[in-house]
């Protein structure tokens, strides 16, 4: 079964604990936090302080999603909130060999986000090293775009999985809903924002597992 991990990036942040709540009791696998520096993405986040706050008493696995340059700086921010994984893009930094370094010594699982101009081979040189990649279906930076068709990464990165032996997670992020859920079928994870946040939570998510 795929898993979900939903994203609260579209929803209202006025309602931010009580969508929170939402999630810990709905069917959602994991929750994903999306972080966004306002330099690698034109939008920034600007409630940091109030995702530290409130992401601690999530009951699910949590995924954060580094849409920033300085990652070394984010990793020290959000790795407060215990999170299980913590990925950031291969476009943002020169030296990714670093980053992964970094992370891992903080005891937090790591991920590589391709944007999807980026090709999935140019991963190759640390797929051995990570637990999680993330493909984009959209650009990232902002909630509500229309999904890129990612298939065929998504079928590279098993391979090469299943040849090297290696187990990465394969997580998909962009534009998800009901429509191309079937282009995402063989990703482990999928990422779901504005398509269950622009309904009754819970149901939505309800409605997205149906299909996966
Ligand atoms: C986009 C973010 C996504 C976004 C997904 O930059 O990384 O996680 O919130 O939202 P939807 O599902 O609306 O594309
Ligand atoms: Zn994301």
């Amino acid at each position: 079964m795929v898993k979900i991990s939903p994203s609260l990036l579209s929803a209202d942040f006025g309602n931010l604990k009580a969508d929170l709540d939402k999630i810990n009791r709905s069917a959602a696998d994991w929750l994903h936090i999306d972080i966004m520096d306002g330099v690698f993405t034109d939008k920034a986040t600007n409630n940091c302080n109030d995702l530290l706050a409130v992401t601690k008493n999530v009951n699910k696995p949590k995924d954060v999603h580094l849409m920033v340059i300085d990652i070394k700086k984010y990793t020290d921010i959000f790795s407060k909130i215990n999170p299980n994984y913590l990925t950031f893009h291969l476009e943002a930094t020169d030296n990714p060999r670093e980053i992964i370094d970094y992370i891992k010594s903080k005891n937090i699982k790591v991920g590589i986000a391709i944007n999807p101009q980026t090709a999935a081979e140019n991963l190759v040189p640390y797929l051995a090293d990570l637990d999680l990649v993330l493909v984009m279906s959209v650009e990232a930076g902002a909630g509500g775009q229309t999904f890129i068709d990612i298939s065929d990464k998504i079928k590279f990165l098993a391979n090469y999985r299943q040849q090297n032996n290696l187990n990465y997670i394969i997580e998909v992020d962009g534009g998800i809903n009901p429509e191309v859920i079937d282009k995402v079928k063989n990703a482990d994870m999928v990422v779901v924002g504005s398509f269950i946040t622009n309904g009754n939570i819970k149901k939505q998510i309800e409605k997205i597992r149906r299909f996966i």
